[in-house]
């Protein structure tokens, strides 16, 4: 099986994201997933959704997986499964995706940010312990691009609050940290198999990592109308009586079918990136103007960072982008507006400069092309132009 837009990438520079190639090899073992489907006749919420929640739940560890139809809505549920109550404080990381935060709006808390750590991009434990209040009642870190949050100390400072830890993994599939998958460290965390994620689906899905029943078993409900019946199959006896107004947020199995065709090779897919990510720095070492390279992570039988975003950081990151993009390459600027000066969270009433290294990294982070279909040859490509780029403006 050969996809136009594999050798449409090949011809056309390089994309900032891109799957054919790994979508034509994977196709045998995907098509006979989805024919599975079609002879099931069940599309939604069916034996491809309970059997990828198992095969989940044995790649992560986790007690239980609950599928459902995005990262967002996992994250939603999660809170509200978790017992937030409205007007409920939760603290999360001043840079991340947009959902990070919203997810609390729509599950009727309240964001309060913290500024993260320069080197991790993830929430600074000293910076929660000072923006801790009174109405805090959870905090939730984000695993962001290629490395964790530090999960001991924000557990042992929500320990001493009364916090609940709740994660925002949904970058973070495969990524480890003592012993636990990401998603695990606290009362439950998420997935998102958007297309570009490590682990991508051909369209929107996600999941919620738990070892704790009760927070798995109200998940299960919340997103099948708030039923406790046909819900996971880890409780088969439960009623179909509605006790909870919950949401339509069900996995599609055709999504749940590819994802299961997939997963066999993420983690020869995460050795990838992890290779490409060593050739980018040792390339991209040499260029003084690129400030900052990903920091390196622990790395032992029970922590490992995942590359699934490489992003370096630029004084000229806005100059760069333009050009690479004259030239064929895509990157991503991730993420150019904090989270506490974005239009929709405006009435938290935070201005410009509360957030100094959440706003320094919005202004200089931008990702390069790392997924397991790219090739040396493109690799090299993108760092000699971004070498050429510098070269003109150091004459
Ligand atoms: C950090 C983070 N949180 C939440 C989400 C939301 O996931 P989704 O796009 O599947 O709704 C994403 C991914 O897009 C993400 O990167």
């Amino acid at each position: 099986m050969a996809f136009r837009n594999s050798e449409q990438a090949l011809r056309e520079g390089v994309p900032f994201f891109s799957q054919a190639a790994s979508f034509e090899r994977q196709w045998p073992r995907t098509a006979a997933r989805i024919h599975e489907v079609f002879d099931d006749g069940k599309f939604s919420h069916g034996a491809q959704v309970a059997a990828l929640e198992r095969e989940l739940a044995d790649y992560t560890g986790a007690g239980f997986v609950i599928g459902v139809n995005s990262g967002t809505d996992a994250l939603v549920l999660l809170l509200r499964a978790c017992g937030l109550r409205p007007g409920d404080e939760v603290l999360v990381p001043a840079y991340s995706f947009v959902a990070t935060a919203s997810s609390v709006v729509l599950a009727g808390g309240r964001p309060r940010f913290v500024d993260i750590d320069p080197a991790s991009y993830a929430m600074d434990p000293a910076a929660l312990r000072a923006e801790i209040t009174g109405d805090s009642r959870f905090v939730m870190p984000t695993h962001l691009f290629h490395q964790q949050a530090d999960m001991a100390a924000i557990g042992s400072i929500a320990a001493a609050h009364g916090l609940t830890v709740v994660e925002d993994s949904a970058e973070a599939i495969g990524m480890r940290q003592g012993g636990e998958h990401a998603g695990l460290h606290g009362r439950g965390g998420v997935l998102s198999f958007f297309p570009s994620k490590t682990l991508g689906a051909i369209g929107d899905a996600g999941a919620v990592l738990t070892h704790d029943p009760e927070v798995a078993q109200t998940v299960a409900a919340l997103r099948h109308h708030g039923r406790f019946g046909r819900t996971l199959a880890h409780f088969p006896g439960i009623s179909e009586e509605t006790v909870l107004p919950g949401v339509n947020s069900k996995m599609d199995d055709f999504q749940a079918a590819v994802l299961r065709a997939r997963l066999p090779e993420l983690d020869a897919a995460i050795r990838r990136r992890a290779e490409l990510a060593a050739a980018y720095g040792k390339r991209l070492r040499a260029i003084p103007e690129v400030r900052r390279l990903p920091a390196p992570f622990p790395t032992s039988d029970d922590s490992r960072g995942v590359f699934y975003v490489y992003l370096v950081e630029v004084e000229e990151r806005d100059e760069l982008v333009a050009r690479l993009a004259d030239e064929g390459i895509g990157t991503e600027t991730y993420y150019p507006v904090p989270l506490h000066l974005q239009p929709c969270f405006a009435e938290l009433g935070y201005g410009p400069g509360r957030f100094p290294v959440a706003e320094a990294a919005s202004g200089r982070a931008v990702a390069l092309p790392l997924y397991p279909d790219l090739t040396e040859r493109q690799l090299e490509l993108v760092c000699d132009r971004i070498a050429a780029f510098y070269q003109e403006r150091r004459r």
